[in-house]
């Protein structure tokens, strides 16, 4: 015969629930919930905030990313140069990257830390990572007088400031490539791609020499 299993004698310890302990459950949630409610805002800021700063700056400069046309052609503009080349607001790192896989040694310099560090992973995985560099920086106190390649992505506005920049501080051999919104005053040695995706390059020795051209026409004025 079988037999029915004894019920347990030893009953669970389960207390009832008293009315101060339904008070202290309150209060316990009445700390949780502002304090995840809070964090979860200061996760949210910090992460936005770096996205939004750039655009309340004098040179309004957010976060728009090349399009892959746009680095064909930066690519194309390239071709046959050697040098370290820079990307002046450098992004989510795309421009430097490509340029690393065609053989440049590449630095990018941007001011949102996020952009940066999410740049140096991507490198990471793309395996580039020997061949990049990227720093946080604000591209206004960074001198980029070492570089014989240099790309911007900007807009109209920073355009000018930016020219007189790079004419003062490039060597002779640098060549600048401008994605987009062109430089105002100099003239570009070569130009290719259509609508958004076009882009402009400018050799040093031509914008020196329209400076030094530009300065001896002051002079002159000035003299005579
Ligand atoms: C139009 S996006 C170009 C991104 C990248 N070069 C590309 O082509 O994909 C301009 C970048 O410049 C950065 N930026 C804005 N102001 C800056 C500053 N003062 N110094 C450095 N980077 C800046 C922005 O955060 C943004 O990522």
């Amino acid at each position: 015969m079988s037999k029915i299993p004894a019920e347990s004698s030893v009953a669970p310890d389960i207390k009832p629930l008293t009315i101060a302990d339904e008070d202290s459950n309150k209060r316990n949630w009445g700390i949780l919930l502002p304090g995840i409610a809070g964090g979860t805002l200061v996760a949210l800021y910090s992460v936005a905030i770096p996205f939004i700063v750039p655009a309340l700056r004098k040179h309004c400069l957010p976060f728009v990313p090349a399009t892959s046309k746009q680095i064909e052609n930066v690519l194309i503009m390239l071709k046959g140069r050697n040098g370290i080349l820079v990307d002046i607001g450098s992004g989510d790192g795309r421009i430097v990257i490509a340029a690393a896989k065609v053989g440049f040694k590449a630095v990018g310099y941007e001011l949102n830390p996020w952009l940066v560090w999410y740049s140096r992973y991507r490198a990471w995985r793309e395996g580039v990572h020997q061949d990049v560099n990227f720093y946080i920086s604000d591209l206004w106190k960074v001198s980029f007088s070492q570089y014989t390649n240099v790309v911007i992505f900007g807009v109209p506005q920073m355009m000018l400031q930016l020219e007189k920049k790079l004419g003062d501080e490039l060597q002779q051999d640098a060549r600048v490539i401008a994605c987009r919104f062109p430089f105002p005053h100099w003239r570009p040695n070569h130009s290719f791609g259509e609508g958004i995706d076009t882009v402009w390059a400018y050799d040093s020795k031509s914008f020196r020499m329209k400076k030094e051209n530009d300065a001896a026409i002051v002079k002159g004025i000035l003299s005579s």
